[in-house]
């Protein structure tokens, strides 16, 4: 089996710069589209989309009028899709930045998940947890897409199951819901989780 390389800035650029970015769907996703339209009408959320990619998610909610939309990614190659598909998208909003270096300041009330999760290292899970946590103002929701199957190829994406999963969100997080997802692009149907939880209103000491 071949080693995993470190999966920094230029593994992903490289992903970017080469063309193999499978993950990408060059569209926002039905369930992220569904659970956006149902939030009502745009307000002063502060919302995150971490390990966003080429931020097909930031562009809808930015289309449809959500002033406070945040996307943070190692590679500038995916933060300069963005800009380049949407010269109205704020400059100040596209992070290029260490998911587990940003900081509260001010609190997000709103995190979006979609396959930068499966695209960690899995020893940092329980990291991406407490950084979700950390991140939210208390009752602040995570919410998103977790792959529910294990992939044949070596990671990334790196796979798990809703057990697993439940073991790191569990301190920090009211669970709202923790299902398959029923309306997943085909191939994925069947196999992620539509995830929404809340952050508890206190963290243990440690965590904050
Ligand atoms: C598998 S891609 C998913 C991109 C996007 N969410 C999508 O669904 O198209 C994972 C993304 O996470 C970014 N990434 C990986 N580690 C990161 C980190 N620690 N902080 C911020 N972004 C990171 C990569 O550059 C890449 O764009």
């Amino acid at each position: 089996m071949q080693p995993v390389p470190p999966l920094d800035t230029t593994y992903w650029q490289q992903r970017y710069e080469i063309g193999q970015t499978g993950w990408d769907t060059g569209a926002i996703t039905p369930p992220l589209r569904d659970y956006f339209n149902q939030l009502g009408l745009p307000d002063s959320r502060r919302i995150l989309i971490p390990g966003a990619g080429r931020g097909y998610e930031a562009e809808y909610l930015h289309r449809a009028g959500w002033p406070n939309v945040l996307v943070a990614d190692l590679a500038p190659a995916a933060l300069e899709a963005l800009q380049t598909r949407v010269p109205g998208f704020p400059a100040a909003h596209l992070l290029l930045a260490d998911f587990f270096a940003l900081a509260p300041t001010p609190p997000f009330d709103l995190i979006v998940e979609q396959t930068f999760f499966c695209a960690l290292d899995p020893t940092l899970r329980p990291a991406y947890a407490r950084q979700c946590a950390r991140l939210l103002r208390p009752g602040g929701t995570l919410m998103g897409l977790l792959f529910d199957t294990e992939f044949s190829q070596p990671g990334p994406p790196f796979g798990g199951s809703r057990a697993e999963y439940r073991a790191y969100f569990e301190p920090y997080f009211d669970f709202v819901h923790f299902d398959t997802a029923t309306n997943s692009l085909p191939p994925r149907q069947g196999r992620e989780l539509f995830i929404c939880l809340k952050r508890k209103a206190v963290l243990a000491q440690d965590d904050r």
